[in-house]
C-alpha cells in the first residue's frame, strides 16, 4: 500500500489536468446538476409555495414567515424570468439555488421552508410537474396534427393511388384512406399520453426523504393545490419511481416511430420516380451544387429524431434497471433524456404537421400508379366468385392466367379484349369490366374500415367528433 496522499496527488497528474483545484472541482462537475435542471425553476417555486402555505395553515411555521417566503420565492421567479438571477454551480441544483437565494432575500426565514420535505421529494415533485404539463403539451400538438390528417383526408376521400404491401403495388386505395391511418396511429399515440397524464396525477410532495415525516403536514391539501388527483399512498415508492418519466419517454418513441414511418414515406413520395407529392419551398432545400434538386429535408431529421429520442428511453431505462430502493444520485440522470426527448419530440411533431398541411397531393401521379402493377387483379378474381360463383382458389388461378396474357400485351387488365378474358374463363361476361377500374375496386370496398370513399368519410367524421 503506498500511501493514499501521494497516490491521489500523482494520479491526479495523470487525469485532472484541465481540473485547476483538483477532485473538488471534478466533484463539482460530475455532482452538479443546475446545468439542465433550471429548466425546472417555475415547478420548483410553485412547489415550494404550495408546501410552505400548506406548513403555515397546520401551524408547522408561522404566517408570517410564510408570508415572507412566499414574496421572496415570487421576486426569485422574475428574477429568474428577467434574466437577473445568476445561477451557481457550487450550489448544485436548481433548489439549493432557490434556496440560498431565498435566504439572502429574506434571512433565516428561510430556514424554515425546508421543513417536513426533502430534496428528494422535491425533485420528485418538480419533475412529475415539468413532465405533466409536457404531456399536456403533447396532446396538443397531437390533436392539431390530426386535425391536418383530417383535413387532406377529407379533400382527397376520392384520390386513388396504390396501396402497398412490400412496397409492392398491391391493390388501389385512396389518398384520404391512407391518411386516416396516420390519425389512427396518432390517435393512439395521443390517447397513450391521456393514460400517462392519469398514471402520473399524484403529488409526492411530503413523502419527505423517504419515509415521511413526524410533522403533521397535509398532503391532501399540497396535491390538491398543485391540480393533482391526490398524493401519492408510498413515501419509499415516491422518492425513487421514476416511471413517469419512463412513460413519457416510452410513449415519445412510440410516436416517434409513427412520425418516421410518415417521414419516409414522404420522402419516398417525394422522389421524381414516385412523384406523388411536391414539398413546400419552406420544408425542403436546395442543393449547393445540383439546382434541380429539391430535398425533403425536414422529413429526414424527423426520420433522425426518432434515434436520438429511443435512445434517451434506453438510457433512462438502464440508469433505473438495477436501483435499489429508495433515492440514489443515479436518477438525477433521469432529466436531460426527457428534456432532449422532449424538445425533438415537439419539433418532430410541429415539422410534421407543418409538412402535412403544406404538401401538394399530385392526383394525377397517384392515379397512374394506382391502375398500374395489375393492381385490380384481386376485384377479378372476387368478380369470378360472386359473379360466376367459383370458388376463391380457383377464381385466384383464373386472374394469375389473365395477368400473365396482360403482362405478354403489354397492357393492363382493363385493356384485354372481352375475347381474350372469354379466353381463359368461358363464363367472364362485359360486366366484369365495371370492376376493372380503380376508381370501382377503391368505390367496391365498403366493409368496416374499408377504403371505399363513403367508408373514409364517415370515419373522418367519427373523428372529427373526437378531435
Ligand atoms: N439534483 C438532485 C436530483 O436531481 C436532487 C435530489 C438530491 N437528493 C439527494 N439526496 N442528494 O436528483
Amino acid at each position: 500500500m503506498t500511501d493514499g496522499n501521494s497516490e491521489t496527488k500523482s494520479s491526479n497528474q495523470m487525469w485532472g489536468g484541465r481540473f485547476a483545484s483538483g477532485p473538488d472541482a471534478i466533484m463539482e462537475e460530475i455532482n452538479a446538476s443546475i446545468g439542465f435542471d433550471k429548466k425546472l425553476y417555475a415547478q420548483d417555486i410553485r412547489g415550494s409555495i404550495a408546501h410552505a402555505t400548506m406548513l403555515a395553515h397546520q401551524g408547522i411555521i408561522s404566517a408570517e414567515d410564510k408570508d415572507k417566503i412566499v414574496h421572496g420565492l415570487n421576486t426569485i421567479l422574475s428574477e429568474i424570468e428577467s434574466g437577473q438571477f445568476e445561477f451557481s454551480r457550487r450550489l448544485e441544483d436548481i433548489h439549493m439555488n432557490i434556496e440560498a437565494r431565498l435566504a439572502t432575500l429574506i434571512g433565516p426565514s428561510a430556514g424554515r421552508l425546508h421543513t417536513a420535505r426533502s430534496r428528494n421529494d422535491q425533485v420528485a415533485l418538480d419533475f412529475r410537474l415539468w413532465v405533466k404539463e409536457e404531456l399536456q403539451r403533447t396532446e396538443k400538438a397531437l390533436t392539431a396534427l390530426i386535425a391536418a390528417f383530417l383535413d387532406r383526408a377529407e379533400e382527397h376521400a376520392d384520390t386513388v393511388m396504390p396501396g402497398f404491401t412490400h412496397l409492392q403495388t398491391a391493390q388501389p386505395v385512396t389518398f384520404g384512406h391512407h391518411c386516416m391511418a396516420y390519425v389512427e396511429m396518432f390517435g393512439r399515440d395521443r390517447s397513450r399520453v391521456r393514460h400517462a397524464i392519469e398514471h402520473m396525477d399524484e403529488s409526492p410532495i411530503g413523502a419527505a426523504a423517504l419515509a415521511g415525516t413526524g410533522f403533521p403536514i397535509d398532503r391532501h391539501m399540497t396535491a390538491k393545490a398543485l391540480g393533482f388527483a391526490g398524493p401519492t399512498r408510498n413515501s419509499i415508492d415516491t422518492v425513487s419511481d421514476r416511471d413517469f418519466a419512463l412513460e413519457f419517454l416510452s410513449m415519445a418513441s412510440i410516436t416517434a416511430t409513427h412520425l418516421s414511418r410518415l417521414a419516409e414515406e414522404i420522402v419516398i413520395w417525394s422522389t421524381p420516380q414516385f412523384g406523388f407529392i411536391r414539398l413546400s419551398d419552406a420544408f425542403s432545400t436546395g442543393s449547393s451544387i445540383m439546382p434541380q434538386k429539391k430535398n425533403p429535408d425536414a422529413a429526414e431529421l424527423v426520420r433522425a429524431k426518432t434515434g436520438r429520442i429511443n435512445g434517451s428511453l434506453i438510457a433512462l431505462l438502464t440508469v433505473m434497471k438495477g436501483l435499489p430502493l429508495a433515492y440514489s444520485k443515479d436518477m438525477q440522470e433521469d432529466k436531460e433524456q426527457v428534456f432532449d426527448a422532449a424538445e425533438s419530440l415537439e419539433l418532430a411533431i410541429a415539422a410534421m404537421t407543418g409538412m402535412v398541411r403544406d404538401m401538394t397531393i399530385r392526383t394525377d401521379r397517384m392515379k397512374a400508379a394506382a391502375g398500374s402493377g395489375y393492381s385490380t387483379a384481386t376485384d377479378l378474381a372476387d368478380w369470378l366468385v360472386r359473379e360466376a360463383g367459383l370458388p376463391f382458389r380457383d377464381a385466384h388461378h383464373v386472374t394469375g392466367r389473365a395477368v400473365a396474357l396482360a403482362e405478354q400485351k403489354a397492357c393492363d387488365l382493363a385493356d384485354l379484349s372481352l375475347a381474350d378474358l372469354q379466353s381463359i374463363h368461358a363464363d367472364i361476361t362485359e360486366k366484369v369490366f365495371d370492376v376493372l377500374t380503380v376508381e370501382a375496386s377503391v368505390a367496391s370496398r365498403t366493409s368496416f374500415g374499408g377504403t371505399a370513399p363513403n367508408e373514409v368519410r364517415k370515419q373522418i367524421a367519427w373523428w372529427r367528433a373526437r378531435n
